[in-house]
């Protein structure tokens, strides 16, 4: 049996679709704390089991017979995210799982600048130790954080954001979901196998607002904003301390460069080539 922790957001959905094109929906399972989130009409006959990432004896239970995990990065941040994440690794070891594949960041390492980075590496290492076969999709930024980035650059232009210079190789969640959908049913494949996954091309802020001229014939600017400001107007909109400091790590480390990394083997999983930054744009 293959199962998904995260199942009930969007990577663990679009994922579960693409499974149910290669698997009897018998083999799935999806490990959700709240399956009123799961779009059950999507993924009909999936076996569904509930457990938080907080509760590792519920976790061992609804990973009974899984032989194949995908474990989807938390949500939380900081310590939390570390101790939720290593649960899940522990479950899996003490529930027999043979593999988990893994969805890290593009730039893991206790070093890294962006914090998810330093959680995880915590969780390659984990799964090493534990001595699980393993795959790990370091994923880049989604297409989708770009409306997050840019605000309302769409309506008035205006790009604020403290990400310097700092480039981000952008790419498709649905592309990720369905390479690892690829990666989940090809068994005895990609067996330790590191994956830097990516969009095909790296854009700074700066071009981004360029993009946003030619494609949707705007009058777009970057304002590489300074990192206290950015803190300033996040804690006005009244985010907790903690996403703050998560939100400020992200900002550093695009802007040293941890998202520009850009590597074909996306394409490779896929057998085709990967959905365009461009065109995300152009649909905004
Ligand atoms: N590469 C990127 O650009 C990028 C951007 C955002 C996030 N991420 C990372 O990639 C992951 C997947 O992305 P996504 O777009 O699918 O995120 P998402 O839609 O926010 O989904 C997160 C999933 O984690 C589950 N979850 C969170 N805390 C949990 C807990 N304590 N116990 C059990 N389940 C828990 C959520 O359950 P509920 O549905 O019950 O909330 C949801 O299913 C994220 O969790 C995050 O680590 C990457």
């Amino acid at each position: 049996m293959i199962a998904l922790t995260g199942a009930s957001g969007h990577l663990g959905q679009l994922t579960l679709t693409h499974l149910l094109k290669k698997v009897p929906a018998s083999q799935l399972a999806a490990i959700v704390r709240n399956p009123a989130k799961l779009e059950t009409d999507r993924h009909v006959g999936i076996t569904i089991r509930m457990a938080d990432y907080d509760d590792r004896d519920a976790l061992v239970e609804a990973l009974d017979g899984v032989e194949t995990l995908l474990q989807i990065s938390t949500s939380a941040s900081g310590p939390l995210a570390s101790r939720q994440e290593l649960n899940v690794v522990a479950a899996a070891a003490m529930a027999g799982v043979r593999k988990i594949v893994y969805t890290s960041t593009l730039v893991p390492g206790p070093e890294a600048i962006f914090w998810a980075g330093q959680t995880c590496a915590a969780t390659e290492e984990a799964i090493k130790d534990r001595g699980l076969a393993y795959t790990f999709f370091r994923n880049s930024m989604y297409f989708e954080t770009i409306p997050l980035f840019i605000g309302t650059a769409v309506q008035d232009g205006q790009i604020y954001y403290p990400g310097g210079d700092g480039k981000v190789s952008f790419v498709s969640r649905e592309d990720i979901a369905e390479a690892l959908a690829g990666v989940l049913t090809e068994s005895g494949r990609h067996e330790s196998a590191v994956y830097r996954i990516t969009g095909a091309e790296a854009l700074s802020f700066a071009d981004l607002a360029t993009r946003l001229n030619a494609g949707k014939g705007l009058d777009a600017a970057y304002h590489d904003i300074p990192e206290a400001d950015f803190a300033a107007e996040l804690a006005k909109a009244g985010l907790p301390q903690d996403d703050i400091g998560f939100t400020l790590s992200m900002a550093a480390s695009i802007r040293a460069g941890e998202f520009a990394a850009v590597d074909d083997q996306l394409e490779k999983l896929l057998g085709r080539k990967r959905k365009a930054v461009g065109d995300y744009i152009q649909e905004l």
